[in-house]
């Protein structure tokens, strides 16, 4: 492995939103988050595949991937959508629930059917993240409780946005704004449990 500087850390993703909410939070305590875009061409190219059969498993396959591969402190994520009455499908598959090239819009139609006269519409959004580095690994994740909806509603975001309801609010994912979204979404809490965790660990060392 290089020797990657101890306030350096890879978000093994290549989308630039996500690398930013991160260096918002990461910020004051000076931690420089790089992506996968960061790296030489034909490193950044790569893909793992995300086969195993939770989201701890995926998230904790691609940072170790990319901590060997990069030799700098890696964190990645993983997300699925739970649904109670469905014994917590699509989950790990989320993206790929109505077949390997589903897109997310026959995935919510896929959704919709399998809940179609069903009443019980409880579901949870779930984001892992994993963290790798010399010194050892640590998972966090973050929750977002809500319901389905029976018909899609808005425009924005991506995903199921258009059928997930947060719970304590009137418009599903895809009718707010990003800025609300991120703020209350799985993913934005994840991040959140993670920079509050490297907080302590900056104090600590
Ligand atoms: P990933 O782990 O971020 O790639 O997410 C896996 C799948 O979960 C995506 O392909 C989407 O179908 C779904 N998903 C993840 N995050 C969200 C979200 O914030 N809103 C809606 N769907 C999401």
């Amino acid at each position: 492995m290089m020797e990657s500087g101890a306030k350096m850390l890879l978000l093994a993703t290549a989308n630039p939103h996500k690398a930013g909410e991160l260096r918002e939070l990461l910020s004051a305590i000076g931690v420089q988050v790089l992506t996968l875009a960061d790296l030489p061409s034909e490193i950044e190219a790569e893909q793992v595949e995300e086969d195993e059969p939770t989201l701890e498993g995926n998230a904790l396959k691609k940072a170790r991937y990319w901590a060997e591969r990069s030799g700098f402190t890696t964190l990645a994520d993983d997300t699925g959508l739970e649904v109670e009455m469905l014994g917590g499908a699509p989950g790990v598959y989320s993206a790929r629930y109505a077949g390997e090239d589903a897109t997310y819009e026959d995935n919510v139609r896929k959704l919709l059917a399998e809940l179609q006269g069903v009443e019980e519409r409880k579901a949870q959004f779930r984001t892992v993240l994993a963290y790798v580095s010399p010194q050892g690994e640590h998972l966090v994740d973050g929750i977002c409780d809500g319901i389905i909806v029976k018909e899609v509603r808005g425009a924005g975001g991506f995903g199921y946005d258009p059928i997930f309801l947060p719970n304590g609010f009137e418009q599903t994912f895809a009718e707010m704004n990003s800025a609300l979204k991120n703020s209350i979404s799985h993913r934005g809490r994840a991040l959140q449990a993670f920079a509050e965790w490297m907080k302590t660990k900056a104090h600590k060392t």
